[in-house]
């Protein structure tokens, strides 16, 4: 019976969940997942993601604002579902970086600020963007100082907005620190240890690194008011000292204001490091206030135990005082079918309740996302889904939500035929685990 019943619906299914699939596992191996070493002076190009802000949750593209563009024109990366969702779009970037060769650089000078560009710059100041720089697949991390406290963030903001006055400066120097690692990969010789007589080998022999791993990506954004004019002679690219201090005198910085010329430049710095490729991530992942989180973790758990364990308690004695107590009403009044209370409600236990599909319904979502959760909590505990490859959580918890409606349809089916005893009507359920909370999800980001 079942089989007549497939309808060509299934195979449109079907074909969408193949097609969702594979285009969310372009997003498990992305080519800038595995190690790429440089050899000195290989150029790479650092990519910009959008720009985003804790305080509004809109992200907005990397060249919405005055930046310079890149001489071969503006080109995406590829995205995966998670990406798209997340409101990720990484594009190129004119940065270029050499490696191992310290330079400073310049980029361009902006046309005169339009009255548009300035409003749109200080906005975004004041909203506190930050632009987020990627360079071998490491967001650019920064190291400020706050209150005495070192803190580290990825990303650099858009500009510095003085509390008090309406002026605000545009970062347009970045002072870059790359920190690389020098591959000894296939390069390395095994050398002897000499008891059998193995000899010495030469220096000349000795092991060559066969090129550089970037394990780090750190950024200074200062503000720094140039002179136009005497920038103009230069082109992109074109080298001279620009490696400033960033200036702390608001007189000496870049203020945002209309008919203001803008130069953008950036210096770079190549320190040799020991950190190894694959710990290369572990500082993001040692962000502060993590401690904080796993207090408020242990906290909510601690007080759902305890509320959970109060209302066992409670029940367990309720239960037994009344059972002790039938027990001796048992004795006394024996056969009495008018009680009431525990021996009343047996019948009831199992009574269909009055939205018995609702109920169906609601229990094979919940299965379904409950699944969706556990699954993605211990692939992303096991470091499948590390932050290296970005969006991948997101594309991960789609798919698993995708997949685990077999589950959910299941426990919804099983549950409505032991409500029923037949099985009549079960594919009205299994069409409602389907679409239940998908219908609830859009209706809730409408409104
Ligand atoms: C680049 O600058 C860093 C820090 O000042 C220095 O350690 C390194 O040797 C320099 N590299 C080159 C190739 O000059």
């Amino acid at each position: 019976m079942a089989c007549k019943l497939i309808p060509k619906r299934a195979y449109w299914v079907a074909f969408i969940y193949t097609v969702l699939v594979s285009h969310a596992c372009n997003g498990f191996y992305p080519s800038e997942n595995y190690m790429h070493t440089y050899s000195t002076g290989e150029e790479i190009y650092a990519k910009v993601n959008s720009l985003t802000s804790i305080y509004t949750a809109l992200p907005f593209s990397y060249y919405s604002l005055p930046y310079c563009k890149p001489q071969m024109g503006i080109k995406k990366s590829a995205e995966n579902l998670g990406q798209l969702l997340m409101g990720d779009q990484i594009l190129n970037s004119p940065y270029r970086f050499r490696m191992n060769v310290n330079e400073s650089v310049f980029l361009c000078t902006t046309n005169p600020l339009s009255e548009h560009e300035v409003k749109l710059l200080k906005q975004r100041t004041r909203d506190l963007y930050q632009v987020n720089m990627i360079l071998d697949n490491l967001p650019a991390m920064r190291f400020a100082q706050q209150n005495g406290i070192k803190i580290q963030w990825t990303g650099f903001p858009v500009g510095y907005a003085l509390p008090n006055s309406n002026e605000d400066y545009i970062i347009n120097h970045l002072k870059f620190r790359v920190l690389v690692h020098e591959y000894e990969g296939a390069g390395v010789l095994i050398i002897g240890t000499g008891e059998e007589g193995m000899g010495v080998i030469p220096d000349a022999e000795k092991k060559q690194p066969s090129g550089f791993e970037i394990v780090g990506f750190e950024v200074v954004p200062c503000s720094v008011k140039y002179d136009p004019e005497a920038l103009s002679k230069f082109h992109m690219y074109e080298y001279d000292k620009f490696s400033v201090n960033c200036p702390l005198e608001l007189d000496k910085s870049q203020i945002i204001r209309e008919q203001e010329r803008v130069s953008f430049t950036y210096d770079v710095e190549f320190v040799k490091s020991n950190i190894r490729w694959p710990s290369r991530w572990d500082v993001y992942l040692r962000m502060e206030g993590a401690r904080v989180h796993w207090f408020s973790i242990l906290n909510s758990l601690m007080v759902i135990f305890f509320l959970a364990g109060i209302v066992f308690v409670i029940c367990l004695r309720t239960v037994r005082s009344d059972l002790t107590m039938y027990e001796e009403l048992d004795e006394k009044v024996q056969m009495n079918e008018q009680l009431s209370g525990w021996r009343f409600v047996v019948s009831d236990v199992f009574r269909e309740p009055n939205h018995s599909k609702l109920l169906c319904v609601m229990i094979g979502g919940g299965v379904q996302i409950t699944g969706m959760a556990v699954v993605t909590v211990v692939l992303a505990a096991f470091g499948f889904m590390s932050p290296a490859s970005r969006g991948m959580l997101l594309t991960g918890m789609i798919i698993f939500y995708l997949f685990l409606g077999t589950l959910g349809g299941y426990a919804g089916v099983r549950l409505w035929i032991t409500i029923k005893g037949t099985s009549d009507g079960w594919k009205s359920v299994a069409w409602s685990v389907a679409y239940f909370f998908l219908e609830f999800v859009l209706l809730s980001s409408l409104c």
